[in-house]
């Protein structure tokens, strides 16, 4: 690299005009980089703030037709659909997940048939249907990985053929993503992509998420049997490569901003579509500083979300979705 010494070079020169500044920029957010995340309850009509995560709300399933219009029109290109399930449909094997008529998949042929060119995201994982709130199901006090395969199999099933354009498993079983792809192989769903999780650490930041699906009471466990250790990096790359072995169409890194580095090394060492999830504990972190008056909500929204694109993401899952398609349509 040539770097030329002062005088000669003064980096000042370029930042010294905002015009300038536009023409040297390195990197760019733009609405076509955005997920929206949408939390889902039952009934009609109904919209419920979610406590611990400001501005974001459940919404019953005419109000989410109503989400993916509003996503439409400002050009988001996909939304991420999260079920709240009944206290009462949750089991110890988490049946609901896989029964045809749940939530979810009413949803998604309601927004389907409303609003055919948004693509639809559904979370591949048990936790929202299970009563002790683990993403797989329990055999002698332990999350039985291939047990769990074949309930997450069938639970991307019924959601293929409910309509969903992208499974997202965000459970990390290992070789789940490998036996969805045969299952949709196997039933001529040649072009459903999968966006696996796949480095999805255990982590702390995922508190207010919890208390939206409402697992968080019924979990009495921690999920790092399968999530990943926060310590490690190597192990992401590997993760990542068996995901890609296994038929992925692009990876997620969870949570975002504390992973950055990540982000970054897999996109960069692997070069595949890597795409970050700026989580629940994330958001809402940015949002009570706001609310304190210690930080400028809308800069630090948008400086958290540019970050991401500089660390080497195609693009961010973000509850903030709405209100950046909004703020980059002003500019
Ligand atoms: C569960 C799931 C979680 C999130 C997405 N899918 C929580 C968890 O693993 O406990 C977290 C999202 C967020 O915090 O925004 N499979």
């Amino acid at each position: 690299m040539i770097v030329s010494s002062y005088p000669s070079s003064r980096p000042r020169r370029n930042r010294k005009n905002p015009w300038s500044r536009d023409l040297l920029r390195e990197n760019t957010l733009s609405v076509k980089d955005l997920i929206w995340p949408i939390f889902i309850q039952e009934g009609t009509n109904k919209a419920t703030e979610v406590g611990s995560m400001p501005g974001v709300k459940r919404y019953t399933t005419d109000l989410a037709i109503e989400c993916a219009n509003q996503a439409f029109e400002l050009g988001i290109p996909a939304i991420a659909l999260f079920p709240q399930t009944p206290q009462n449909l949750k089991s110890d094997d988490g049946y609901e997940a896989v029964n045809p008529e749940n939530l979810i998949c009413k949803t998604v042929r309601a927004i389907k048939s409303a609003v055919p060119d948004i693509g639809i995201i559904c979370d591949v994982a048990l936790d929202p249907y299970t009563t002790h709130g683990q993403d797989g199901l329990i055999k002698n006090g332990y999350v039985d990985n291939d047990l769990t395969l074949e309930a997450l199999i069938n639970q991307a099933h019924i959601q293929v053929k409910a309509g969903c354009d992208i499974i997202a498993p965000s459970d990390m079983m290992d070789g789940r993503v490998g036996a969805i792809r045969n299952m949709l192989e196997e039933k001529q769903y040649h072009n459903i992509q999968i966006m696996s999780y796949a480095a999805k650490y255990a982590s702390a930041f995922y508190g207010p998420f919890r208390n939206a699906v409402g697992s968080s009471n019924n979990l009495k466990l921690g999920k790092e049997t399968y999530q990943m250790d926060p310590a490690n990096s190597d192990e992401a790359i590997r993760e990542t490569m068996m995901d890609i072995n296994e038929g992925a169409d692009s990876i997620i890194v969870k949570p975002g901003m504390p992973y950055l580095d990540i982000i970054n090394r897999v996109s960069r060492e692997l070069n595949f579509p890597t795409f970050a999830y700026q989580v629940s504990g994330e958001y809402s972190m940015i949002h009570a500083a706001a609310a304190n008056g210690w930080l400028d909500l809308e800069r630090a929204m948008m400086e958290s979300l540019l970050c991401f694109k500089r660390a080497g993401a195609c693009g961010i899952w973000t509850y903030f979705a709405p209100m950046v398609a909004k703020k980059l349509q002003n500019q």
